[in-house]
């Protein structure tokens, strides 16, 4: 894994607070070679940083795409590359799962989030043709993570508002600090 350390992501994955990860983002109305290659540039970004799911917001694109790779939080598995372009969840179910996530625009930052433990996704794939998932357990979780960053909803905005102030203020401050460096 030493070449992934020393390769470069093709795209820079934004850190919060930042207005681009508040913001409800765009559907895209065609599919074509720019955005399979931004899909691309995405999935290299999501593996070098080590991440299961990205959202396009995080790479300052307020737009509705997201990709994800669930199995790649497990060592024994194989890459398993999603990209879903438009994604809406058309089914919920009523069992909940919780999970502890993280979030690269949140780095070292974990909450447990109580989630539908299995959703049906209706979206578009890289083709631009329209495909329905039912996705389940840690799977779920992950689409539901990014879903909501095309939504400008964060992994703080499921903690209580005094925590949630803590941590804007502590990584504001990280940031300030980053940018002094
Ligand atoms: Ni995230």
């Amino acid at each position: 894994m030493t070449e992934d350390i020393e390769k470069q992501a093709p795209l820079n994955i934004i850190i919060a607070p930042d207005p681009v990860l508040k913001t409800v983002a765009a559907p895209i109305d065609k599919v074509d070679d720019d955005l399979r290659k931004f899909l691309d540039d995405m999935l290299e970004t999501m593996y070098i940083a080590r991440g299961v799911g990205l959202a396009a917001p995080q790479v300052g694109i307020s737009q509705r795409i997201l990709v994800m790779d669930p199995a790649r939080g497990e060592a024994d598995q194989s890459p398993q590359p999603m990209v879903m372009i438009n994604p809406e969840i058309i089914w919920r179910s009523e069992e909940l799962n919780i999970f502890e996530e993280g979030c690269l625009s949140l780095p070292d930052y974990y909450v447990e989030v109580e989630r539908p433990a299995s959703v049906r996704v209706k979206y578009l794939d890289r083709d631009g043709k329209s495909q329905e998932m039912l996705a389940e357990n840690f799977t779920a979780t992950v689409l539901q993570h990014e879903f909501d960053h095309l939504n400008g909803v964060l992994l703080w905005d499921y903690v209580s508002k005094l925590k949630r102030d803590m941590a804007i203020k502590k990584f504001t401050k990280m940031k300030k600090e980053f940018d002094v460096l």
